[in-house]
C-alpha cells in the first residue's frame, strides 16, 4: 500500500496556512470536532494530545457527529468487539459525508496501524478521508494541511519509533484526574495480545519530564494523578525510585499507576506502595490465567505459585492491601477443567474488582494460529460463571471496610439518589454516600456502613 511520508510533503504547509486554508474551507463559522479515543487510558492521552493540536488551530468540540466538519475516531485494536463498533460507526458516516462533503472523516490509533484494517478501509470505505497509526499524531497538522488542500486520502501507518515528543501536551477533559503517561510501547509479546504490534517496542520519558508534568498538574488543583504504561513495572529509569521522587511533590493528591506486570513485579515495588503516603494501596496485576500451563502458552514468564507470593507479601504486610486483576477466558486450547483452575484462583487472591474478557482472536499473533476448539458462545457461559462466582466472594470480601473510615475523592453525583455523590477509596472502589455538589473534586472521609457488589455505602463523617 503507497503509504506517505506525510512529514514536509507539502512545501506550502505552515500552521499559519493550515489556519487560512480551514477558514477558507468553513467561512467565518468555528468548525466543529468530534473527537472519541475507543480502547485503554493510553490511548485516552494520545487523544487528548489530538485535542489539544486541534484546539489550537481554532476548532471547538462538540458531542455530535452531525454538526462536526472534523470527525475523528481515535481507535483500539485489543479485542474483535472494539474494531466492530468503530467500522459500525464508519458506516454510519457515508451519508454524513455525502450530504457534507467538507467534512473530514479520520480513523487513528491502534487499529489503524494494521496494515490490513488500513486496506480494508481504503478500498471498502471511501467516506474515509485520512488514516493514520500510532506513530504519527505528532505529524496531524502536516496531514490535515494535505487532505484539505488536496482534497486526496491519506493513509499513513509507517512505523518510524521517533523519540517522544515531549511538546505535545495533553489538553484534559479532567480537572480532578490527570492520567500521565510515563512510557509507551510493549516488550512482551504475550501471545494472545495485539498492543507489541500496533504500539511498538517500550520507549521510557525521562524522570525529570514525568516530575516537572505531575508537579504543573498538582499546581494546577489535580487531586489524582495516574501514571501510565503497558507495563510500568519496566519503566527505564526505575518505577519504585520515580514513585518515590513523585511522593516527594507538595500537595493534597493521590498517585496510582497502571499496569503491573507480575513477572516484573518486586517486593521493592510493594513496599514502595506501602511507604509512599501519596501512592494508592492498590495494584491492578492482571493475572490473565490462574493455569500454569495457559501461563505459559500466553508467554507470561510467570507461574501461579509466583504471582500468588506477590499478593502473599503485600498482604503479610498490610491484610487489605487491594489487587484487581484482568482475566482471559477461553484461550485456544484450554480445557474446562484449566478454567476452574482460574476460578479457583479468583477466589482465593480476592480480587476488589476483575476486568474479564473472552479470548479474541487477533491476526498476525501467535495465539491467532494456535488451535482453539471452544465456541465463543460456550466461552460466554465460562466467563458469565467466573462474574457469578467473583460476586459472591466480592461482597464479603468488600465488607471488610464496613465500620472504616476511608478517604474518598469525590467524582461526580451518585446513582443512589439525588442526594448521593459518588467517589472513589485508595482501593479504587466506589463508595457513595449523602453530602452536597460543592464537594466535588475535594477529598472526603467517609464511614462506610454497607457493602453491595458495585460499591459501599457510607456517610460523611
Ligand atoms: N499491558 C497490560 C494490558 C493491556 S490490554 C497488561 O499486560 O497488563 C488490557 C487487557 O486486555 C489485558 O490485560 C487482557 O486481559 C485483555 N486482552 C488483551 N488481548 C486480548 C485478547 N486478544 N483477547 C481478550 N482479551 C485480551
Ligand atoms: Fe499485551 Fe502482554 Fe504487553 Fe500487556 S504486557 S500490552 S498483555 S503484550
Ligand atoms: Fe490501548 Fe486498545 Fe491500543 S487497549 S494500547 S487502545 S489496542
Amino acid at each position: 500500500m503507497g503509504n506517505k511520508t506525510i512529514c514536509c510533503i507539502n512545501k506550502d504547509f505552515s500552521i499559519d496556512n493550515l489556519k487560512r486554508l480551514i477558514l477558507d474551507v468553513y467561512g467565518d463559522n468555528t468548525p466543529l470536532c468530534y473527537l472519541h479515543s475507543f480502547g485503554c487510558q493510553q490511548n485516552a492521552t494520545d487523544g487528548e494530545k489530538l485535542k489539544n493540536l486541534i484546539s489550537k488551530i481554532g476548532y471547538k468540540f462538540t458531542y455530535s457527529t452531525e454538526n462536526a466538519s472534523l470527525i475523528i475516531l481515535n481507535t483500539c485494536a485489543v479485542r474483535e468487539h472494539a474494531e466492530d463498533r468503530v467500522f459500525g460507526n464508519i458506516g454510519r458516516f457515508k451519508r454524513l459525508k455525502e450530504e457534507k462533503p467538507n467534512t473530514i472523516v479520520c480513523i487513528c490509533g491502534c487499529m489503524a496501524q494494521q496494515k490490513h484494517i488500513a486496506e480494508r478501509i481504503k478500498q471498502n470505505y471511501r467516506q474515509v478521508d485520512l488514516v493514520f497509526g500510532t506513530f504519527a499524531y505528532n505529524q496531524f497538522y502536516e496531514m490535515l494541511y494535505e487532505v484539505l488542500n488536496t482534497k486526496k486520502r491519506i493513509f499513513n501507518i509507517s512505523e518510524q519509533e521517533s523519540d517522544i515528543n515531549e511538546n505535545l501536551k495533553q489538553l484534559r477533559d479532567s480537572k480532578i484526574k490527570a492520567s500521565v503517561p510515563i512510557m509507551y510501547g510493549c516488550n512482551n509479546f504475550c501471545t494472545y495480545c495485539i498492543v507489541p504490534y500496533v504500539r511498538g517496542r517500550e520507549r521510557s520519558r525521562a524522570v525529570e519530564a514525568v516530575f516537572d508534568e505531575v508537579s504543573g498538574l498538582v499546581k494546577d488543583g489535580y487531586k489524582e494523578i495516574t501514571l501510565l504504561g503497558q507495563n510500568v513495572n519496566s519503566y527505564g529509569y526505575g518505577f519504585p525510585k520515580l514513585l518515590r521522587k513523585l511522593n516527594r511533590i507538595d500537595g493534597d493528591f493521590r498517585i496510582r499507576f497502571m499496569s503491573s506486570h507480575p513477572k516484573d513485579a518486586t517486593h521493592e515495588l510493594i513496599d514502595t506502595i506501602l511507604e509512599c503516603d501519596k501512592v494508592c494501596k492498590h495494584l491492578h496485576l492482571p493475572m490473565q490465567s490462574g493455569c500454569n500451563r495457559i501461563l505459559k502458552e500466553m508467554n507470561r514468564n510467570y507461574t501461579v505459585k509466583e504471582y500468588a507470593e506477590i499478593i502473599d507479601y503485600a498482604r503479610s504486610k498490610k491484610p487489605n492491601f487491594s489487587f484487581t486483576s484482568d482475566i482471559i477466558v477461553g484461550f485456544p486450547g484450554e480445557t474446562y477443567e484449566e478454567f476452574c483452575e482460574t476460578k479457583e484462583a479468583v477466589k482465593r487472591f480476592r480480587f476488589d474488582n476483575i476486568y474479564s474478557f473472552v479470548y479474541s482472536k487477533r491476526s498476525g499473533t501467535k495465539a491467532a494460529l494456535m488451535e482453539d476448539n471452544i465456541s465463543s458462545k460456550q466461552k460466554g457461559l465460562w466467563l458469565r460463571e467466573l462474574l457469578l462466582e467473583h460476586r459472591e466472594v466480592n461482597v464479603e470480601w468488600m465488607s471488610r471496610f464496613v465500620g472504616k473510615t476511608l478517604r474518598i475523592l469525590v467524582d461526580k453525583e451518585g446513582r443512589t439518589s439525588d442526594e448521593h455523590l459518588q467517589g472513589r477509596s485508595d482501593e479504587n472502589i466506589i463508595v457513595e454516600f449523602i453530602g452536597g455538589k460543592e464537594l466535588i473534586g475535594s477529598f472526603v472521609n467517609v464511614r462506610i456502613n454497607k457493602a453491595m457488589n458495585w460499591a459501599l455505602l457510607g456517610e460523611i463523617v
